[in-house]
């Protein structure tokens, strides 16, 4: 049904979190029922949604097998907006994970079941490719890739290309990528446009139409714990991530049409 959305890239710093949150709340806003699924041991989606990164419970205790999944759940001040919260204790999972009975499928049992509530569900990664990532792709029917408007954005694309190929192999065929989606970009820097061009040129199938500009209010948001459109609604990155959520329900339309009402 194309619901569950990994947004992923090992490289750091390129704009998941940033991603996860503002398109899950531009989903919300648009009325789509959306699920935010923190799963970075950094817990940056929690904390910019307003919500200690200390919470109880939270994503490790499910994974650990000490919570259900239904109980970590959270509202956030967006509307038909839900977190499951991380923590830093996450960390430990990525080697407590190791010697599980289907390691790569503990993500995927746990979300079984919590489909049906919600039209969306999106899983904000960590910049690894350890067993955390894995666990994320094994869950996912989709793939969002942010990257960052600058010189070396493709640098590590191949290797999460092939990363996702090998999930796709062995572990869940459904997985494919939805797109790659263009981050920070600086319309003041001669060399943004050539950076735009080169991507486009090199993967060519993949890009999304809308770019996310560099905007002062995206970065001030989370510190009062807001999505960009609840905190700002009239700037550019309020625009730009509205724009991104229409062409993603444009790129999944058919899966939409599916969805229960
Ligand atoms: N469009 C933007 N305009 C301004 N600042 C941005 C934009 N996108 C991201 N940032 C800022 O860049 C920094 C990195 O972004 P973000 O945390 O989303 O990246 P990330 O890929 O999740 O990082 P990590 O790999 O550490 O999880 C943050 O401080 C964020 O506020
Ligand atoms: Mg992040």
């Amino acid at each position: 049904m194309g619901k569950i959305i990994a947004i992923a890239n090992q490289k750091g710093g390129v704009g998941k979190t940033t991603t996860a949150i503002n398109l899950a709340a531009s989903l919300a806003v648009l009325e789509r029922k959306v699920l935010l699924v923190d799963f970075d041991p950094q817990a940056n989606s929690t904390s910019g949604l307003g919500i200690s990164p200390e919470t109880s419970p939270n994503i490790y205790e499910c994974i650990a097998g000490d919570t259900p999944l239904e109980e970590a759940i959270r509202p956030t001040n967006t509307p038909n907006l839900d977190i499951i919260p991380s923590h830093i204790d996450l960390v430990g999972a990525e080697i407590e994970l190791v010697s599980r009975l289907r390691r790569e499928f503990v993500l995927r049992d746990l979300l079984q079941g919590l489909e049906e509530a919600y039209d969306f569900i999106l899983i904000d990664c960590s910049p690894s490719l350890g067993l955390l990532t894995i666990n994320a792709l094994t869950a996912a029917e989709k793939v969002i890739i942010p990257i960052q408007c600058e010189i070396f954005a493709l640098e590590g694309l191949g290797k999460l290309k092939s990363t996702i190929q090998l999930v796709t192999d062995q572990l869940n065929p459904q997985l494919h990528i939805d797109g790659i989606l263009i981050s920070m970009y600086d319309r003041r820097l001669r060399l943004g446009k050539m950076i735009v061009q080169q991507i486009k040129s090199s993967v060519p199938d993949f890009v999304y139409e809308t770019i996310i500009h560099r905007n002062s209010k995206i970065t001030e948001a989370p510190s009062v714990g807001q999505p960009v459109i609840m905190y700002d609604a009239g700037c550019k990155g309020s625009d730009n991530f509205m724009k991104l959520a229409a062409e993603f329900l444009d790129r999944n339309k058919e899966e939409e049409a599916h969805l229960v009402p």
